[in-house]
């Protein structure tokens, strides 16, 4: 057959493929999420095999591993004790709470390593919410933000690098930053969730902290945050979520969840030159576990090709349960 153009020329060999290959994953492109809490025990996570919360005694020595795995950034979640969680989430900015007490351990134990954190009040809200509800059921804007600007100075004074707000209230970039700058953390960033989505895939994460939405007083608490993350059919007002976050500061925008919002990261990356992250969520690393476990797919071959699928949409870092293992198959690859 007479067929000039034949695109398999270059596919036919591993050599050949190599060459023209363009995406790559490095373990420096992983940000690896931890969950910690008060206990002594390393205690694994029901709904999210092969991930803890881990003690505080045990934490440096995993990130040491995740560092000598080439991981360049970690990212800490806190499982709070029932009695510490008030309507006001006031635990959050306590300069003695478990995450202050677990940056400055990794700033002392892993001192090169990256320290990223959540600025919510959701692990802290005994509403399981990520601001303060108010008696008549509303999730308060401009009043949570007075809370998370307490909580990321805080943060940066216990020696964070990165500061993550994650709760998508209106203004809260903008605020977080003019905080940080008075209290001389100018060096200190911010990774805003830009375009987070009130996602079902946040399931097992929920669990993992005991943070979902629920009432524990006589007040009426919305049983989802549909208020305040983006609504999952929308993809335009990603792109003035994008605006307002780099107006107001930011450093590098997320995407959230990673694996069904892939549009939005090739969106946000025409529309930006800042850095972007994809978070690949709970719920996308446990339907990847327990088809694996039940020896649906193959788990090594299937993250790997997931995660290029982020760079391939343009991000340049991905928050991944999975990092140290994908870091480990790239060596063995
Ligand atoms: C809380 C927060 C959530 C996640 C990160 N920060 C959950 C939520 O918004 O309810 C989800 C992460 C995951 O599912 O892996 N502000």
């Amino acid at each position: 057959m007479e067929i000039t153009y034949r695109p398999r020329r270059l596919r036919r060999t591993p050599a050949l493929r190599a060459m023209v290959r363009e995406n790559q994953l490095l373990p420096a492109d992983f940000i690896y999420p931890l969950f910690v809490h008060e206990g002594a025990e390393v205690e694994p996570i029901g709904a999210m095999p092969g991930a803890n919360r881990w003690s505080l005694d045990r934490l440096s020595a995993e990130v040491q591993r995740a560092w000598n795995l080439g991981i360049r950034c970690v990212v800490l979640f806190p499982k709070v004790a029932e009695g510490l969680k008030t309507e006001d989430g006031s635990e959050s900015f306590n300069a003695n709470g478990l995450i202050p007490r677990a940056i400055r351990q990794l700033k002392r134990d892993v001192p090169d390593m990256a320290i990223m954190t959540d600025v919510a009040l959701d692990p802290y809200s005994c509403d399981g919410h990520d601001g303060i509800v108010s008696q008549e059921g509303i999730v308060l804007n401009d009043e949570t933000i007075e809370q998370l600007c307490k909580q990321a100075v805080m943060q940066a004074e216990a020696g964070a690098d990165l500061i993550g707000p994650s709760d998508m209230m209106d203004g809260r970039v903008g605020a977080i930053r003019e905080a940080l700058d008075d209290a001389g953390f100018e060096h200190v960033g911010i990774i805003s969730y830009t375009a987070k989505y009130s996602s079902a895939y946040y399931g097992p994460f929920r669990e993992a902290l005991d943070s979902a939405p629920r009432a524990t007083t006589e007040k009426v608490i919305p049983k989802n945050k549909d208020t305040y993350q983006m609504d999952p059919a929308n993809a335009r007002e990603a792109i003035t979520e994008a605006q307002l976050d780099e107006q107001e500061g930011s450093d590098i925008m997320m995407v959230k969840p990673g694996l069904a919002y892939l549009d939005i990261i090739c969106r946000l990356r025409d529309e930006s030159e800042l850095p972007i992250a994809a978070y690949n969520v709970s719920g996308e690393y446990s339907m990847v576990k327990a088809a694996a476990e039940r020896g649906w797919i193959d788990e090594r071959a299937v993250v790997l090709e997931t995660l290029l699928s982020f760079k391939r949409a343009g991000a340049d870092l991905i928050l991944t349960y999975h990092a140290c293992d994908a870091a480990e198959w790239l060596q063995t690859r």
